[in-house]
């Protein structure tokens, strides 16, 4: 695996390219890429890198937004097959539809979905930002896709009236509060860390609600010494790794998402020496999901 990763090294040299890496990716991934972050953290990278080339090790969506970003650069992403099911939840046909019944309200996406539902947008967030970003608007309603978890959790913490769409995170549905209670009951004192992707049942029970890399700092502040973790199981390596006296529980380990873990490091090698994969977001459709997405880049 080493001498694997070492190829990777002098690839990335060779094509003048930078690897990064999603929180929920393989750990041997995490370990060779230049940065791994949260999907703003990616995006903002994305956005100001001077390599050529971007091999995005994710999901199609994320790949997707590198490219509305930087169209002047080479966006490969190594298995073009990872997607994301709650971003397939939905369609530009679908969104215009909801439009037009909600005339004049705001549309807030979350970065999971396509360029092509970014294009039809007034801006979109990240579970980093997005109580800033729904506050910045000066409507009273607004329209958030596809995340209904995501969207009920903006609701509670501003003061706006929001439009729900009926779509989620097959991974971090599945946690009930009933098991996150219940890891709670087991490790009294331990912190409970939700993703706002969890149910309102879940977040109302954490003690903590952050995005992947916001867990990875709250961790490394907190004088705690033990954490229950309420998201995809591909955090705790990061979590360990930079933290390793302290404890991390996964609250499930059914929330495991199996197109975060797509990619592996011959996958890499592939794609560097053959320049495969490349996700590229045609003109007509980058351009109305462009604006969308630099406000979203915008508000850390
Ligand atoms: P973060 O932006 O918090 O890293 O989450 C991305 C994601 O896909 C969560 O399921
Ligand atoms: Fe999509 Fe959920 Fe996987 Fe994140 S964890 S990429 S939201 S399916």
């Amino acid at each position: 695996m080493e001498a694997t990763k070492a190829k990777i090294r002098t690839l990335l040299k060779e094509r003048k390219a930078i690897l990064l890496a999603h929180n929920y990716v393989l750990p041997e991934v995490q370990d060779v890429a230049d940065l791994c972050g949260d999907s703003l953290e990616l995006s903002i990278k994305a956005a100001a890198t001077e390599a050529e080339v971007i091999v995005f090790c994710g999901v199609h969506f994320m790949a997707e937004t590198a490219s509305i970003l930087s169209p002047e650069k080479t966006v490969l992403l190594p298995v073009t097959s990872a997607g994301c099911p709650m971003a397939d939840m939905v369609t530009p046909l679908s969104l215009a539809a909801r439009k037009a019944e909600l005339p004049g309200v705001p549309v807030v996406t979350y970065v999971n979905s396509s360029a092509a539902v970014k294009a039809l947008s007034d801006v979109c967030c990240t579970s980093a930002n997005v109580i800033k970003v729904v506050r910045s608007l000066s409507e009273k309603e607004v329209l958030m896709t596809p995340d209904r978890n995501l969207a009920q959790y903006a609701a509670s913490k501003t003061d706006k009236t929001v439009h729900l769409w009926e779509g989620y995170c097959p991974f971090h549905n599945t946690l009930t509060a009933q098991t996150a209670l219940a890891v709670k009951a087991k490790y009294p004192g331990a912190i409970f860390m939700a993703h706002p992707e969890c149910s309102p049942e879940v977040l109302a029970v954490a003690d903590v609600v952050t995005s992947t890399s916001g867990m990875l700092g709250y961790a490394q502040e907190s004088s705690a010494d033990t954490f229950i973790v309420g998201t995809e199981v591909g955090i705790l390596y990061p979590l360990s790794q930079q933290n390793p006296e302290k404890t991390f529980i996964p609250a499930s380990l059914e929330m495991c998402c199996t197109d975060m873990k797509r990619i592996r490091l011959d996958d890499i090698v592939t794609c560097l020496t053959n320049l495969s994969g490349e996700v590229k977001v045609p003109e007509e459709i980058r351009l109305p999901a462009l604006s969308a997405v630099q406000k979203m880049v915008a508000m850390k």
